[in-house]
């Protein structure tokens, strides 16, 4: 096609959203019916480094490096949904097979230290549920640890020049950085240290199904906070 790559840009998004619009109505649903899913993984050292600090479980230190934040469903509306359903508590015989795993990458690290359980159960409760038409307990907890072994996006900075040591870093080259690994553009997000420092604090990937990362269209409008350059605190 001869128009210029902005125009063919917007015309895509606009023509894949007719696209989806028109196969949601044939299949009779509604734009904030469409459920995906963000997996965010966070820099603990930020956290940890960050105004409101960090304690470890109580089970003991996590993996160094990225840990699972969250994984929170969204719609295409970009509504994040929550609390879809206060009777479904997480039956932890649904993660049996996987409490050490989870409790090394999906550690509870706000203080007082608690154990990760307390974590698990409230993030299915307040998202889990909303997303389990998707995922039920056990593909949830899995999907998170699923995505992310498959992309390890310390490996994955550190290969492209941007390391933990301490030094300020373009938010730009970073994206970049994970969308080649991942496919699409992430989200990152900052937290200020105590001198008003952008951190690295979570970098944020789309699932459709939590087997892959995937393009969602609701990632129109996103916006960074961390300015153009954030801090890459050393591994703790
Ligand atoms: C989740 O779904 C899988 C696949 O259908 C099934 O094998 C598993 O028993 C389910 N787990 C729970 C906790 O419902």
């Amino acid at each position: 096609m001869n128009i210029k790559p902005s125009i063919s840009a917007a015309t895509a998004v606009l023509f894949a959203s007719l696209l989806f619009f028109g196969v949601l109505s044939v299949q009779g649903l509604e734009p904030e019916d469409v459920i995906f899913f963000y997996l965010s993984q966070q820099w603990a050292s930020s956290k940890c480094g960050g105004e409101r600090g960090c304690c470890y479980p109580k089970t003991g230190k996590p993996a160094s490096g990225f840990v699972i934040h969250s994984l929170r469903p969204e719609n295409f509306v970009n509504q994040v949904l929550k609390n879809c359903d206060s009777k479904d508590q997480l039956n932890p015989s649904s993660i049996s097979g996987m409490t050490s795993e989870l409790q090394e990458h999906w550690p509870y690290l706000d203080c007082p230290s608690r154990s990760s359980m307390s974590l698990w159960k409230s993030e299915w409760r307040t998202y889990g549920t909303c997303g389990k038409s998707v995922l039920n307990q056990t593909q949830y907890f899995k999907a998170a640890l699923n995505l992310k072994k498959k992309v390890n996006f310390l490996d994955v900075l550190i290969k492209s020049g941007i390391k933990p040591d301490g030094q300020f870093y373009k938010l730009n080259d970073a994206s970049e950085a994970i969308r080649k690994a991942i496919g699409y553009e992430p989200r990152i997000f900052c937290i200020k240290d105590k001198s008003g420092n952008s951190l690295l604090n979570l970098i944020t990937g789309c699932t459709l199904d939590g087997t892959q990362y995937n393009h969602c269209i609701g990632t129109l409008g996103y916006e960074s906070n961390c300015g153009p350059s954030f801090k890459f605190p050393p591994l703790k």
